[in-house]
């Protein structure tokens, strides 16, 4: 067993000492996590400092062209890939919840990058189909009910070589419950499962906060 799973303290205070050595998120996605804190019933939805840096390095190394997010809720995430991006590339977010546009805007038009981004409203499973790019980097992030869906819409859409990025795949820890009966768990033990089998992709687990799961395309 780990000292982290020994002692959850120890745990925060590791997270603390590899934000403290890595890279600031700066103070526009600082102000933006201040805000979601003090303004938003969720906060905890947003990526957050470690998971938005990993996300930008992803785009620094894979240097996507087109990027797609499913889920953009604060727009947290979305800015953080998008500064990743080289000039002239792009990352189609989608939101389904249309009253995070003040949120989210507020932040995306402060941002140097916002070029990059293209926000769309509504349903992903509706929206997707009318995009007509190919993607390089997708990142699922929405319903935990439907991500077996957003999987088998968005697979046709990503080039060969690239990357499908799903959050929250551990779902605080319920992936281990034995008798799961709320819909996001089973949704996630689906696709979890499905990922697994899926023989046109590579795909690891990584136990990065809420767990994070890399597929790349064969
Ligand atoms: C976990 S939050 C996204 C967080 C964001 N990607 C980040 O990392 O900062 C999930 C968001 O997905 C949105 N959502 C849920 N179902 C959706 C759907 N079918 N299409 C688009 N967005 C959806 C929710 O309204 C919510 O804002």
């Amino acid at each position: 067993m780990s000292s982290v799973m020994q002692n959850p303290e120890f745990g925060a205070q590791l997270e603390a000492y590899v934000l403290a050595h890595s890279d600031e998120e700066g103070a526009l996605l600082a102000a933006l996590s201040r805000d979601a804190n003090v303004n938003l019933l969720r906060p905890r939805m947003l990526s957050g400092h470690l998971q938005g840096r990993i996300l930008k390095m992803f785009c620094r190394m894979l240097r996507p062209q087109r990027v797609l997010e499913i889920g953009t809720y604060t727009g947290y995430a979305t800015l953080c890939m998008a500064e990743g991006l080289d000039e002239g590339a792009r990352i189609d977010t989608i939101e389904i919840n249309d009253e995070m546009e003040d949120f989210m805007m507020k932040y995306i038009r402060q941002s140097p990058h916002r070029d990059k981004i293209r926000v769309h409203f509504g349903d992903a499973l509706a929206i997707v189909p009318t995009l007509d790019e190919t993607f390089d980097m997708v990142f699922i992030d929405a319903d935990k009910r439907y991500y077996t869906d957003y999987f088998d819409m968005v697979f046709p859409r990503v080039r060969q070589g690239g990357l499908i990025l799903a959050d929250n795949t551990l779902w605080d820890g319920h992936v281990l419950e034995n008798h799961p009966h709320d819909k996001q768990t089973l949704g996630i033990l689906e696709f979890n499962e499905r990922i697994k089998q899926d023989p046109r992709i590579e795909k690891v687990i990584l136990p990065l906060r809420d767990g994070l799961t890399m597929m790349w395309k064969k």
